[in-house]
């Protein structure tokens, strides 16, 4: 296949998990708009955007998917990991709460997508800094522990943003 043929036949399917408030929704604004709210409602039902994603200098296409945290208003589960390739499961570094669930979101992602979906372990709001509850050393041991990437982003000041996205569409691709 030629480098052209891949750029307009891929489209990755990547899923965002995670407890309500870890920053899901604000981690796709910022990669896919490079806008913040800092005031964001709960994500009702499903969302997602399609956005290029640099790897290596080549533009790839990924199909990020974004539902809410609190089961009343989540996407209907089946529907929503169906042929996702790629998941960013996300819990916030302040909120200890946030890190405990993320074996119960590993759980559901593993039961309803594929055994090799693509994962990266996300601690998102690195710049709470004063605030931390989870430690870097906690995260970088779950992700090694559960096979999955790590990283911890910030959607408030972009820092990992771009990065965390990449890592996971890199490997699919
Ligand atoms: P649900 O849709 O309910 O599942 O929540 P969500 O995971 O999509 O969270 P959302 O993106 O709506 O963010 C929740 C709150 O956290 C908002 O008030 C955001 O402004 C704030 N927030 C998100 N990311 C960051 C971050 O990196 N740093 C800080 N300081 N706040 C953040
Ligand atoms: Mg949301």
């Amino acid at each position: 296949v030629s480098e052209e043929e891949k750029t307009n036949d891929y489209l990755f399917k990547i899923v965002l998990v995670g407890d309500s408030a870890v920053g899901k929704s604000n981690l796709l604004a910022r990669f896919a708009r490079d806008e913040f709210y800092s005031n964001s409602k709960s994500t009702i039902g499903v969302e997602f955007q399609t956005q290029k994603v640099d790897v290596d200098g080549k533009e790839v296409k990924a199909q990020i998917w974004d539902t809410a945290g609190q089961e009343r208003f989540r996407a209907v589960t089946s529907a929503y990991y169906r042929g996702a390739v790629g998941a960013l499961l996300v819990y916030d570094i302040s909120r200890r709460q946030s890190f405990d669930s993320t074996g119960r979101w590993l759980n559901e992602l593993q039961t309803h997508s594929d055994m090799n979906v693509v994962t990266i372990l996300v601690g998102n709001k690195s710049d709470l800094r004063d605030a931390r509850e989870v430690s870097t050393a906690e995260g970088k041991a779950l992700a090694e522990a559960q096979g999955m990437f790590f990283m911890e982003t910030s959607a408030l000041d972009s820092s990992n943003v771009a990065a965390a996205f990449q890592t996971v569409v890199k490997e699919i691709y």
